[in-house]
């Protein structure tokens, strides 16, 4: 196949960010494997579909690992250090089993009463607000994701804002040289934080990596610390930001599937795992490199380096593998869907990402009877780039 050839997303403009699952199911009737051009620039090789896709995360012949990347394709890493997402096993597997048991299940339920009251005290703010309207985004989507991770990893004072905008702009700007620029500031924004931590270790994960030595004296480096510190923090809220606004979207554009969770607060979970299915944050992950030829569905994806991005937002959608698949249901059974992934890199966060989110919408729904959307939905400004689906703002009256 030639670079002629090539399907160029970007080149769609705003038609692609607005919906993209038009556009992947278009390409997935044609095929799993299709060679196009992203926003960012690069050519790269997309699988759509449930079963190519499912079946692709988790193929360990395709490498995180950037230093494996094509020079040809021109793309540069937006995160800092060493971390789980930017290797392959054995190191992925070393630096996974130093964060796994601060993440299990059983931990995350111990936080639920905590994030109960962060969500209360962002909705007494909220609901104090003249006017009765307010942005989502900004009132409740975003500070509850960054207040829990930021407590989480003993991050006392964040400079949130900026912080917000470094992050925005290195997972979701199509522009290189403002990627770069932000990823520096946040490198040296985080590199201050590790110091402070070093001096003044705290009773939170952060200064338990930064001292901890696991049962065989493994300990993480410089490069791994500040890969940590990066894929935890921006991993713990901008995604989860992403899931909560698009959730209650779903919810106030399907009015019989808003009345049913009214009906019954019992559904919630389902309901997320429907918001998580029908409306993911992450449209396609993080990049994957192949090592050598690799047969997708037919398709040989040569090897060198080439760039593979897997729609999880078409996976999540494929009709074959559930009925009526661009239908929001929340009474429907959404689960495997990868929303969170498959295989070794199958989120972390995926159990604390599930309590804050049935936590803010229940809790949402709760004090907001009458909550609904304050804008027609149609001129909504989505993310750009295709790692993250969400709109910026999500303005509501009450
Ligand atoms: C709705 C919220 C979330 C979604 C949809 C989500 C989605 C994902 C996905 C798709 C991956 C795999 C990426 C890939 O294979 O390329 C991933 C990995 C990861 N996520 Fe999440 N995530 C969410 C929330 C969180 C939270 C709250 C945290 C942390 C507190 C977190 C931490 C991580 C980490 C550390 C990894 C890397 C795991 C590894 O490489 O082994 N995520 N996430």
């Amino acid at each position: 196949m030639t670079t002629e050839e090539a399907v160029d997303l970007g080149a769609m403009g705003d038609r692609f960010t607005r919906d993209p699952y038009s556009v992947y199911a278009a390409l997935r009737a044609r095929g799993p494997v299709h060679r196009v051009r992203i926003p960012e620039g690069a050519l790269a090789w997309l699988v759509v579909g449930y079963e190519e896709g499912r079946a692709a995360l988790a193929d360990q012949r395709l490498s995180k690992q950037w230093a494996l990347a094509s020079p040809a394709l021109g793309v540069r890493p937006v995160s800092s250090g060493r971390s789980m997402l930017s290797t392959d096993a054995p190191v992925h597997t070393r630096l996974r089993k130093l964060v796994t048991r601060e993440f299990t299940p059983r931990r995350m339920q111990q936080l639920v009463p905590r994030v109960r009251r962060m969500t209360d005290e962002l909705l007494d703010t909220m609901l104090a607000q003249p006017g009765r309207r307010t942005d989502l985004v900004e009132s409740l989507a975003f500070p509850l994701p960054m207040s829990v991770i930021c407590e989480l990893l003993g991050v006392p004072f964040l400079d949130r804002r900026a912080f917000r905008a470094w992050s925005n702009t290195a997972v979701s700007s199509i522009d290189a040289a403002a990627r770069r620029a932000a990823t520096a500031d946040m490198s040296r924004y985080l590199a201050g934080l590790l110091d402070d931590k070093r001096e003044q270790p705290g009773d939170d994960l952060m200064s338990a990596l930064i001292h901890t030595a696991d049962e065989d004296g493994d300990r993480l480096s410089a490069e791994e610390l500040m890969g940590m510190a990066w894929l935890l923090l921006v991993a713990g809220h901008e995604t989860t930001v992403s899931l909560i606004s698009n959730g209650v979207l779903a919810l106030l554009t399907h009015p019989e599937q808003l009345e049913a969770l009214r009906a019954d607060p019992g559904l919630i979970d389902d309901a997320v795992e429907e918001m998580l299915r029908y409306a993911g944050p992450i449209e396609t992950p993080t990049y994957r490199f192949t090592t050598g030829p690799l047969d997708i569905g037919g398709t040989v994806i040569p090897g060198g380096g080439e760039l593979v991005l897997i729609a999880m937002a078409d996976a999540n959608r494929d009709p074959d593998r559930y009925p009526d698949a661009d239908r929001f249901d929340i009474t429907r059974d959404a689960r495997g869907h990868v929303a969170f992934g498959h295989g070794i890199h199958y989120c972390l966060g995926a159990p604390l990402a599930r309590i804050e989110a049935a936590v803010a919408v229940g809790s949402l729904l709760e004090r907001c009877p009458e909550l609904a959307l304050d804008t027609d939905p149609d001129t909504l400004t989505w993310r750009t780039g295709m790692l993250i689906r969400g709109p910026e703002a999500l303005p509501v009256r009450w």
